[in-house]
């Protein structure tokens, strides 16, 4: 089979890191191309991963038949142009997350490429942690039974990721970043919360503010709180922050049968395991599920525990083969490409999550719950789109 020709649009810090890695390891993909404003930069990239083609501007490159998808990766406030010149342009696109900046320019994105029959992916790769995976095995097979509750959470201050690694200081300019800590965190953990609780948000309520910054600094968030209650009648909150100096990344899921706890490799005294789950329910060792007999380490294998008391009605730790989350996510994404397949973050997950995002400025300006799907473009206080066509 024909292997998939990537290039990639903003050779920055997530390229580097985690997009051209991956590429590289994956039979299927081929560096076809890449492209970044700063072309000594781009040039960098092409030679040390080996890409075939170097271009200056992303048109160029969209025109390159070599290309099959497009890995946009890119300050947020390109996403929407750049994203809407691929589909035109005749390419499948992974779009580096906050899918966009507004709830309309995410649907626009969804929709203009489910119109020229291309797939289209948001990169919320935590989707693609194992422990993730696992937790979303274990709710949907019913382990916990019926979750009503579940809360998500990145707390990560500036002088971590943005100061240290980031290439560019786009996260703290408005312009370029749309939102502070609601894009940049909130993206990734409203989107795995929704996914987890497997239902649609139907409305939300709270605020997405500067507490801590100073404005010298930027003016965008620095604080986020989502309550959301889904289609379900089931609830959820999400927080995330940016000025705590410590990284802390917490999901916890209460269902009527148990409960999940599931966090990132963040090590601090209080997460020392990515999965730990309770549940009430009466496995032995036949009907336990996979997940619980292949992942949880005792201490000691030949515990009394294990032999007659397997798992249930007391806390188990899971320990998953620790995997990288980009890899997977793009080899995923090749393989719905090359078999026709349904991408498992479907296009309008990221639209979505913008719109839960979205409505927490529309929640401040009202005061309170906001209906959704949002009836009109919410534009956040500090993004100017005056750009856009
Ligand atoms: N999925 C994740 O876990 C994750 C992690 C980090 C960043 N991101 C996302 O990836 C995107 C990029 O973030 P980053 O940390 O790599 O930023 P960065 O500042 O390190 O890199 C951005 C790159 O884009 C280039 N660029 C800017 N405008 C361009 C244009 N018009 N055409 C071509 N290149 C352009 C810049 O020159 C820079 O090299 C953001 O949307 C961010 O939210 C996702």
């Amino acid at each position: 089979m024909r292997t998939v020709g990537i290039g990639v649009l903003g050779t920055g810090s997530i390229s580097e890191i985690a997009h051209f890695p991956s590429i590289a390891e994956i039979p299927e993909a081929r560096l076809a191309a890449v492209c970044d404003i700063d072309e000594a930069l781009a040039k960098k990239a092409a030679e040390k991963w080996g890409a075939e083609k170097c271009y200056k501007t992303y048109e160029e490159m969209l025109a390159d038949p070599a290309v099959d998808l497009v890995v946009i990766a890119t300050p947020n406030s390109g996403h929407y142009e750049q994203g809407i010149k691929a589909a035109e342009a005749g390419k499948h696109a992974i779009v580096e997350k906050p899918l966009a900046c507004t709830n309309k320019e995410a649907w626009d994105l969804v929709n203009i490429f489910k119109e020229k029959g291309l797939l289209l992916m948001v990169g919320t790769n935590q989707r693609f942690w194992l422990q993730h995976e696992y937790a979303k095995e274990l709710i949907s097979s019913g382990v916990i039974g019926k979750v009503h509750f579940g809360r998500t959470s990145l707390h990560e201050g500036w002088g971590l990721y943005h100061e240290k690694i980031s290439y560019t200081k786009f996260r703290q300019t408005p312009e370029l970043a749309g939102a502070g800590a609601v894009f940049d965190l909130g993206a990734h953990r409203i989107d795995l919360l929704i996914w987890l609780m497997g239902s649609k948000p139907k409305r939300v309520c709270g605020f997405a503010k500067r507490v801590a910054t100073p404005e010298q600094y930027t003016k965008l968030d620095d604080l986020y709180l989502a309550v959301i209650e889904f289609e379900s009648g089931d609830y959820g909150i999400v927080t995330g922050d940016r000025y705590s100096p410590a990284v802390s990344n917490i999901g916890e899921f209460y269902g009527e049968d148990g409960t999940i706890f599931v966090s990132s490799e963040a090590q601090n005294p209080f997460q020392t395991a990515p999965l730990a789950i309770f549940t009430n329910k009466d496995y032995d060792w036949e009907t336990m599920p996979d997940i619980i007999k292949q992942y949880r380490h005792p201490q000691l294998f030949w515990a009394e525990d294990i032999l007659n008391k397997p798992a249930p009605k007391r806390w188990v730790t899971i320990t998953p083969p620790r995997e990288w989350a980009y890899k997977r996510m793009i080899a995923h994404f090749i393989d719905c490409i090359q078999n026709d397949k349904v991408p498992m973050i479907r296009p309008e997950d990221g639209a979505i999550a913008t719109e839960v995002m979205c409505a927490l400025f529309k929640s401040m300006e009202v005061n309170g719950w906001v209906d959704l799907p949002l009836e009109e473009e919410v534009i956040p206080p500090f993004y100017n789109p005056s750009y856009r066509r």
